[in-house]
């Protein structure tokens, strides 16, 4: 009764025959990387996919510089270190490893997003809820289950399947991101372009496969007027 199914989201790649709004799609990287990757990993994205977001190679090599925490080793000493971003590395975790992420999030792990928008039921309209869903727990709840009172440390999100969420609220204040392409950055709009990206990263060649898909069924339409000429033609003489 109180755990909510995500609001309704639009976006440009629903539908057997959607596109990504790759605008859009670049907008949420944007929120991704300057809110989300503090805590979150895309370790199933490589940074030189994004050229398919429409970045040439310059900015894919730039956008990847401007990581400095990928995990290396210290050629010299053997020990573990970090260096620059390269293309073909992986949107790393902020995190060395599984500890240091719960020590950093009151014992709580931030998953990696790569996948998200597939992992769970309406995954992109999931995330835009989740992101904009955050609220004081119902009165009515607190009656019902006086128990059920959102721990220290966690906060009260009804998207949430179990209601008390580790991850503070990500998106807080309008304006939060400056985008660069100058649209108007409120909460709501930032939840819905991460959705987006997230989408994307889930499903890179999404496209590719509506554009597949679509040339598929209008062959089997062609091919069922064949089969039926050919059927009428073999039995023409059949009494
Ligand atoms: C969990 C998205 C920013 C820490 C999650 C989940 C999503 C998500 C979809 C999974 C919820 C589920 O399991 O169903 C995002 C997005 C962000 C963002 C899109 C940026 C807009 C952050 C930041 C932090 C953080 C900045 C750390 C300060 C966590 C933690 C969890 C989590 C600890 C696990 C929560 C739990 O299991 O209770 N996030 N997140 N997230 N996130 Fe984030």
């Amino acid at each position: 009764e109180f755990h909510k199914h995500p609001r309704d989201l639009e976006l440009a790649s629903d539908g057997p025959l959607g596109k990504f709004d790759m605008r859009q799609v670049q907008r949420g990287m944007q929120v991704y990387k300057e809110v989300c990757s503090a805590c979150h990993s895309l370790r199933l994205v490589s940074f030189r996919d994004i050229k398919d977001m429409g970045y040439s190679d310059g900015q894919v090599k730039a956008f990847a510089a401007s990581y400095d925490n990928i995990p290396s080793i210290n050629p010299d000493t053997g020990e573990a270190a970090t260096r620059k971003g390269v293309p073909s590395d992986r949107f790393p975790s902020p995190f060395a490893n599984e500890v240091a992420a719960r020590a950093a999030n009151n014992n709580a792990l931030p998953p990696d997003l790569s996948l998200m928008a597939k992992a769970r039921h309406e995954g992109p309209a999931y995330i835009y809820s989740l992101l904009t869903g955050y609220q004081n727990q119902p009165a009515k709840l607190l009656k019902e289950f006086p128990d059920a009172k959102t721990p220290a440390g966690l906060h009260y999100n009804p998207y949430f399947a179990n209601l008390n969420i580790a991850m503070a609220p990500p998106l807080t204040a309008d304006g939060q991101v400056t985008y660069t392409d100058g649209t108007k950055s409120t909460v709501d709009q930032m939840a819905k372009d991460v959705a987006a990206f997230l989408s994307w990263t889930a499903e890179p060649k999404l496209q590719a496969r509506h554009t597949v898909g679509f040339a598929a069924m209008l062959f089997l339409l062609v091919f069922c007027f064949l089969a039926y000429g050919a059927y009428q033609n073999v039995w023409r003489n059949v009494k």
